[in-house]
């Protein structure tokens, strides 16, 4: 029976995946920090007759300590992972800047570093299965934001904004440095950008954006079911090369500073050293 690990797998896209292959007779392990979100998807998960298949595990990905307690969890629950697919995201774009009790900034923390330390983190269970996939979502494809290096926490000059454009590009970096690091591994990393599709996502965002966000979505935004269809055909079939990004159907070529090697390289050792410290 194949294991698919979905961070973000009780909401929106990560929740469509979830009910996808708990259909298709997948175990599903379904990540969120909500337990009420946990649960509605363990309902609903028994309504298309999962048998105990689906499994909510309640982690707060804000910590990288709680990540790397569920990294621990799964690989002495589970004797390999065929697919991870990384969704946990929540937008931050107002507001002031937070920070998690590690010190990290809230969108670096939780929608680049959790990322991180579940790629790493489940290598090797992945590489035990037959076909493993990684699918980090996100926008690639998208030319907006940068690493501030200078800063990545962003502590002299927070934007929200700036702060979640660069969770973006820090995740497009994380699958060229994957790629880069472990050249043998028979690990594929999809970047992948939905479009617009109609979760729940603009409900986090402060008024009157909110309202002007959800009459958007309402109108162009595709449904999940519409969204999860193309991600699963990327996730049953893999691409050949070790690291791809598409945006919907469409590949995004891996060129520019945004996919460069030396800078994702860069990257990665900024951030084991960052997490080293934790
Ligand atoms: N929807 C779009 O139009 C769109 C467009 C482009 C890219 N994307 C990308 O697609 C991915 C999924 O987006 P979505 O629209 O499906 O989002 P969503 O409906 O808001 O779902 C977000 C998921 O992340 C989980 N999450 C949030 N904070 C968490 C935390 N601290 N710890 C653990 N889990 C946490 C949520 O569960 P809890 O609330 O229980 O924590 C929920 O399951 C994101 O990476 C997003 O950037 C979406």
């Amino acid at each position: 029976m194949q294991t698919v690990v979905i961070t973000g797998g009780t909401d929106g896209l990560g929740k469509g995946l979830a009910l996808h292959y708990l259909r298709q007779g997948a175990r599903v392990l379904a990540v969120g920090s909500t337990p009420a979100k946990g649960e509605a998807l363990l309902a609903e998960a028994a309504a298309v007759s999962a048998d105990g298949r689906g499994v909510f595990v309640e982690t707060d990905l804000t910590s990288v300590t709680a990540a790397r307690e569920l990294v621990a969890r799964i690989e002495s629950t589970c004797s390999s992972v065929d697919k991870l697919v990384l969704c946990a995201q929540r937008y931050r774009l107002f507001g002031s800047r937070a920070v998690t009790r590690e010190g990290f900034e809230h969108s670096f923390a939780l929608a680049y570093l959790s990322r991180y330390v579940l790629s790493h983190g489940l290598r090797k269970a992945l590489e035990s299965s037959r076909r493993p996939v990684i699918m980090n979502v996100g926008t690639p494809g998208i030319p907006l934001g940068r690493i501030h290096w200078d800063d990545p926490q962003l502590a002299r000059r927070y934007s929200g904004t700036k702060a979640t454009l660069q969770s973006f590009r820090a995740n497009d970096l994380l699958g060229v440095a994957f790629a880069a690091l472990y050249a043998d591994t028979p690990i594929r990393y999809v970047g992948y950008n939905p479009g617009m599709v109609s979760t729940g996502m603009p409900n986090h965002l402060p008024q009157p954006l909110r309202t002007v966000a959800q009459a958007s979505f309402a109108l162009f935004a595709a449904s999940v079911p519409k969204a999860v269809a193309p991600m699963a055909r990327l996730l049953d079939e893999p691409p050949g090369a070790p690291v791809t990004a598409y945006r919907t159907t469409r590949q995004v070529p891996l060129k520019g500073h945004a996919f460069d090697r030396e800078t994702a390289l860069r990257l990665h050792h900024l951030t084991q050293d960052l997490i080293d410290a934790v």
